[in-house]
């Protein structure tokens, strides 16, 4: 009998790479997303089931998660700006939703559970790279929201044996990363100037840096978290690179990788809770995870703009 996960959120840009991923591994999948910010299109060809709901609302987290032998939580709201439009709306995304999967797993004997967190925990923490053992200092509703997931989880594994893996994702991109919002990814807004032929957009100076990590390498982070061994039931793992890049310095790669010129940027002031400087220390993922990214920013940036990898 082959086992059956649950991916909240499988709807969404990484989670339906993850549905994805768990399929190509002969695993079967159910999909609960609420499509607020996912599609249904994104799972166009994967055999799946799916159950439309919002996994904040207990009762749907529970006939959800019914059969289910390991959960895959990336349901939320990722934006730290919408964060602060919306804080209630925010908190029932990025929080109430991992209460609720916590709750289904419980009552169901759930074993594993692996969560897509932020590296927006670290905040403007000076030291770099982030590393686990860091205090967290979050500085927006959304790491807030991420923050107190992870503590819920840690509390699960006192509770009753929940183990979890907590995904500090760096910067994510890749292919169905949708740029239809203002608080979209910034590759997949800048994607989408690049080929309408428009000037980027930069907040701030442009010189903040990011870890940029491509979708592929997430699934295979993902994958490797609901499978593994744990040194202890409720695991931190940092999910990057490990090298980072400036804003500027993005656009600019983009336009190499793209073959066009890189045209006169529009400056803006800095967003609210935007983080100066991010790169992760992957040492403990490559430790607990046998973690090592297989692609480039380049490799990457090509697969996203649908060119060949190079
Ligand atoms: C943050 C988190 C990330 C989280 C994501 C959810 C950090 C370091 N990273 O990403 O882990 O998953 O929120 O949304 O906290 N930018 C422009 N022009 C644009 C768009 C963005 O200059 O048109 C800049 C932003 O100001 C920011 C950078 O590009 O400095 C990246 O922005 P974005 O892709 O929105 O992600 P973060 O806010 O870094």
């Amino acid at each position: 009998m082959i086992g059956l996960d649950l991916v909240v959120g499988g709807g969404g840009f990484i989670g339906s790479h993850v549905v994805e991923g768990l399929l190509a591994e002969g695993r079967q999948v159910r999909v609960l997303d609420d499509f607020s910010t996912g599609h249904a299109h994104n799972l166009d060809g994967l055999d799946c089931q799916v159950m439309e709901g919002d996994a904040a609302e207990e009762s749907t987290a529970r006939a959800a998660a019914a059969d289910v032998e390991r959960i895959f939580h990336l349901g939320a709201r990722p934006s730290v700006p919408w964060s602060f439009e919306f804080p209630e709306l925010a908190e029932q995304a990025n929080y109430q939703t991992t209460l609720s999967l916590i709750a289904a797993a419980q009552h169901h004997g759930i074993r594993r559970l692996v969560f897509s967190s932020s590296s927006a925990i670290y905040g403007d923490a000076p030291k770099l790279p982030k590393a686990e053992n860091m205090q967290p200092a979050p500085q927006s509703p959304y790491a807030e929201h991420k923050l107190q997931g992870e503590v819920a989880l840690a509390a699960a594994a006192k509770d009753f044996g929940l183990e979890s893996v907590s995904l500090r994702y760096f910067n994510v991109f890749g292919p169905r990363q949708d740029p239809s919002s203002p608080y979209s990814g910034v590759i997949s807004l800048f994607a989408r100037w690049l080929h309408e032929g428009k000037n980027p957009t930069f907040y701030g100076d442009g010189l903040q840096t990011r870890d940029f990590v491509f979708v592929k390498d997430v699934v295979r982070a993902n994958l490797a978290a609901a499978s593994v061994p744990l040194s202890t039931p409720a695991r931190i793992l940092n999910i990057g690179c490990g090298r980072s890049v400036s804003i500027l310095d993005l656009w600019a790669t983009l336009c190499r990788v793209a073959g066009k010129e890189t045209g006169e940027p529009h400056f803006l002031p800095a967003r609210q809770g935007d983080v100066r400087h991010s790169c992760a220390s992957i040492a403990r993922a490559q430790q607990e995870l046998g973690f090592q990214p297989q692609f480039t920013l380049e490799q990457g940036l090509a697969l996203t703009l649908g060119f060949p990898q190079p």
